[in-house]
């Protein structure tokens, strides 16, 4: 059974999110900026990454200090070879009762079957747009939505669970609100809104360029009526309606208008093995440092059980358009989303 730990303001830790490359065959405007992210941007090369064996050894600790959920992410999962090996590693730790991906399934014609046979049955796409054209600009290579939607529904058939994840800007897709719900309605297909956030330094975020949840909902409600539903658990990040005449349901990832850091109990690994207690971070411990220097199991757990007791992270709860511009934050492709 667990050993359950704490955080300075009284948070479990039960969430772990497991960034497996830092590269990712988009570049979104809001994540990684082509003018940044270009051809010659340096990225980690492999000996750098943690390996699967070094991620399983990790999430075993984490297990057992009372993460229930992994949940991989990226950059984008599906460039990492051999994920289905990892799968397989995860689903055999005991007390891990659930395995997630955020993908944005470009690739998941090929790797969906052997992701399933692996074991993994839920899966998060980011689809921002149906629009050819929004959606090519905002993925920054031009790809259309056809094929995510094709792979969807071909992951839908095999079996996986599947949720949607639209980031809203203004101005830039907020338009597509309507068209969306109405799309992922029809094919029962939860979709959740998340309001654009000031994750990493590239994405010159402002508070005028976000979208908030009432004004997304008060859309939704000109044509559809929503009842709210109850949290599954302490912490759901998505604040969840069901329609009313059916069992689809939306969400809202509310970061900028309501923030959730009093119950948030994620933690996050990053692909080169460095632990992070806020997406917001500015800093994390290198874990995989402590294992290639030949560290024990009760000394890493020594040292995350340190790091999360001091845990005083609530970025969300205190972001001002100052803190947004000022503080040097790690972008998301590297930390995960
Ligand atoms: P489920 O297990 O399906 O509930 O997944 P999830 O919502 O935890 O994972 P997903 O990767 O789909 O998360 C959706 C988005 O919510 C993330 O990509 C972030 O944009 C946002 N998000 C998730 N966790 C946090 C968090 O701890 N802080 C903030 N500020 N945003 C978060
Ligand atoms: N604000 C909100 N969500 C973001 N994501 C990436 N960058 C941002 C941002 N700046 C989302 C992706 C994906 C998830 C991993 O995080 O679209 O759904
Ligand atoms: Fe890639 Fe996801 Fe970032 Fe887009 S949001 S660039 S798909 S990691
Ligand atoms: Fe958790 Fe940090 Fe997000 Fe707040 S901002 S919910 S502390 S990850």
């Amino acid at each position: 059974s667990a050993l359950n730990i704490t955080d300075t303001f009284q948070r479990p830790l039960r969430d772990l999110r497991i960034s497996v490359t830092d590269r990712c065959n988009f570049r979104c405007t809001y994540c990684m900026p082509k003018e940044i992210f270009g051809d010659d941007y340096a990225f980690m090369p492999k000996s750098e990454l943690l390996s699967f064996e070094e991620m399983t050894r990790l999430a075993k600790l984490f297990v057992a200090f009372g993460v229930k959920k992994v949940r991989l992410t990226g950059g984008e999962p599906l460039l990492r070879r051999d994920l289905p090996d990892l799968i397989r590693m995860l689903t055999a730790i005991d007390g891990l009762e659930d395995i997630g991906l955020t993908t944005n399934a470009l690739l998941l014609k090929q790797h969906g079957q052997a992701l399933y046979e692996a074991g993994l049955r839920r899966l998060n796409v980011s689809l921002d747009s149906l629009s050819k054209e929004t959606f090519g600009k905002m993925n920054g290579r031009g790809i259309g939505p056809e094929r995510i939607l094709q792979n969807i529904e071909f992951a839908k058939s095999i079996g996986f669970q599947i949720k949607v994840n639209m980031v809203v800007q203004k101005g830039v897709n907020d338009h597509e609100v309507v068209p969306m719900a109405a799309y992922f309605k029809k094919q029962g297909i939860a979709l959740r809104f998340i309001e654009f956030m000031d994750v990493g330094t590239d994405n010159g975020w402002s508070f005028k360029q976000v979208v908030t949840k009432k004004e997304i909902l008060a859309r939704l409600q000109e044509t559809e009526k929503l009842v709210p539903v109850e949290a599954d658990y302490l912490g759901e990040v998505a604040g969840r309606y069901r329609y009313e005449d059916t069992d689809a349901e939306v969400g809202f990832i509310t970061s900028v208008s309501e923030s959730f850091c009093s119950t948030c109990t994620r933690a996050r690994l990053s692909s080169e093995g460095k632990f992070y207690t806020c997406l917001f971070a500015t800093d994390g411990f290198d874990l995989r440092d402590m294992i290639r220097s030949g560290a024990s199991d009760s000394e890493l757990a020594e040292a995350v059980r340190n790091v999360w007791e001091k845990r005083i992270d609530r970025y969300s709860d205190e972001r001002t358009e100052q803190t947004a511009k000022k503080r040097k934050k790690i972008n998301m492709s590297y930390i995960g989303g």
